[in-house]
Formats: C-alpha cells, structure tokens, sequence
C-alpha cells in the first residue's frame, strides 16, 4: 500500500537549512523521500546539512540572503532549471529578540518585517511563478511561533511578525487554492536549536527552568516540528490548508 506520508517524488525547499529547525526538516525530508533545495546565509553550516542528508549529490544548496531579492531571484531559476518544478516550500529562515517597548525602534521593526515577513512572501511569490509548475499541486509552510497567538513579556516585535505570517497564510490559502496549492503554519513551543539557546531565557537557569515549566511535554526537539513538516508537504495533507499546526508540548494547553 501507498504511503501517504512519503515524499517520494517531490523536492522541497527549505530556508534556514543551515541550523536547527530548517536543518532538520532538510534532513528529516530528505529520509522522507525527497529532493531538497537549502538555502541558508551560512556556506559551511550549510554543507553540514548536506553532509548529514542521504545520497548528498541529489540535492542543490544556494548560500544566499533572502533580503537579496534579484540574487534570491535568480538562485530560484537556476535551482528550477536543474530540478524542474517545486512541490514543497518551508518558510523556517528568521530572527528572533527579547526587547521591551521602549527599545522598539522603527529601524528594529523593518529589520524583523523584513527578515520574519517579507521575505518569506517574497519567496514565496517566486516559487509560485517559477516552480509550483506541475499538476500535483504544491504545499507552503511558514514558520510561525506560539508568540504569534498568545503574549509574553518582550516579545511584542516577534509576536508582530509571526502573528502577522497567521493571518497572511489565511488569505493566501484562499488565493492560491485553485491553484491546487495549500498553505499553512506552523506554530511551534520552545524548541533546543540555536535560537532558543541564545535566547534570553536560556542564560541562567532559574529563567530557563521557568520556560521549561510552561511546557508540559518539555522543550521541543527540531524532529518535532519537522515532522510536523513532512505531514503538511505529504499528499496525507491534501486536504489541509488555510490552517495553524500547534506544535507545542501543551504550551497553549491551558
Ligand atoms: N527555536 C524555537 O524555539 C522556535 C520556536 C517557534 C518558532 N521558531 C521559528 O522557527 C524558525 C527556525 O528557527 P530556529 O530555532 O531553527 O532558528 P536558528 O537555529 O537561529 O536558524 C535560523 C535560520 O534562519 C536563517 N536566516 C536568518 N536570517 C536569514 C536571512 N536574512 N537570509 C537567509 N537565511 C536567514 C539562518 O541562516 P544562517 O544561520 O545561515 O545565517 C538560519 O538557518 C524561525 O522562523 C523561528 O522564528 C523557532
């Protein structure tokens, strides 16, 4: 019998695939079956997702800055020309900060819509041009955060953006469903990656044990929400979209 979980067939690309929850769903889709594009700013973390991917020659990796649009541009037409078309796109490259009202300067501000937001529509407009091009459909995903649905002190400028990468998944679902392409987000807890580690929180113990208390299953591991990945990018999910994948350890449980 068919598995409908595999992604046997389909090639995926992946942003922020040069650390923690982008490297995995690189790695994670890669044993699912597929093919997979990385992008990451960082050259040689980026080879080590490839080093880690099964039959590395398969898959292509571009070095790039995702606020370089014309670079992104023309990285995503060449990566078309070698692989055909695109049935998959994780949204997982962005930033993140602790910073209280009064620190939240306009600069601060453009710098996370344009890295956490922008860039992520902006390519994902691209790959809907130039890849999404065959008759099975294509699934996006954007990497939101619980901070994007419930507060926490500090947090206003990254609530703002994930929030923000909700709400337009709704609309483009609409958009683009005739087009047999789904989008969703993903919105996970606290999960060990680099990120989480420089976090404030994570700088003394008394405040990261607080965090971890907030999660009743524990911090999140990057395969949780990879996997959480391969689900929304399978044909399992052929009738998913418009919607936000809580992936939490209970976080917003209470
Ligand atoms: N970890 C968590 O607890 C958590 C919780 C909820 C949501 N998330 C979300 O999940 C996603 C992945 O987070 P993570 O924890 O895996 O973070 P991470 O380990 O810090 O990785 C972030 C990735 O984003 C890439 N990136 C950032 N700015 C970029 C730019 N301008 N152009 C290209 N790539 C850029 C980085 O590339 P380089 O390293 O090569 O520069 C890196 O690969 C983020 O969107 C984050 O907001 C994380």
């Amino acid at each position: 019998m068919e598995n409908p979980f595999s992604l046997d067939g389909k090639t995926i690309l992946v942003t922020g695939a040069s650390s923690g929850i982008g490297r995995q769903t690189a790695i994670s889709c890669s044993r699912a079956g597929a093919r997979v594009v990385l992008l990451g700013r960082d050259e040689t973390r980026l080879q080590q997702t490839l080093a880690a991917i099964n039959s590395p020659d398969l898959h292509l990796v571009y070095a790039v800055d995702l606020l370089d649009y014309d670079v992104v541009g023309k990285m995503l037409k060449e990566a078309v020309s070698q692989v055909g078309s695109l049935h998959g796109l994780v949204n997982a490259a962005g930033i993140s900060t602790t910073l209280p009202l009064k620190l939240l300067s306009p600069e601060k501000m453009d710098h996370f819509f344009r890295t956490n937001v922008h860039s992520a529509i902006q390519l994902t407009k691209l790959f809907i041009k130039h890849a999404a091009q065959n008759n099975d459909g294509a699934s996006v995903i954007f990497l939101s955060s619980v901070m994007g649905m419930v507060g926490e002190m500090g947090k206003t400028i990254y609530s703002l953006t994930k929030g923000a990468l909700i709400a337009g998944a709704r609309s483009l679902a609409l958009e683009l469903a005739t087009r047999n392409v789904r989008v969703n987000t993903i919105s996970p807890g606290v999960v060990v990656t680099p990120m989480s580690q420089s976090a404030v929180y994570s700088q003394d113990e008394e405040s990261l044990n607080r965090v971890k208390s907030l999660h009743p299953l524990g911090l999140g591991k990057p395969e949780d929400v990879a996997n959480a990945c391969i689900f929304l990018l399978s044909d399992a999910a052929r009738w998913v979209t418009g919607t936000n994948l809580v992936v939490d350890g209970g976080y917003t449980a209470r």
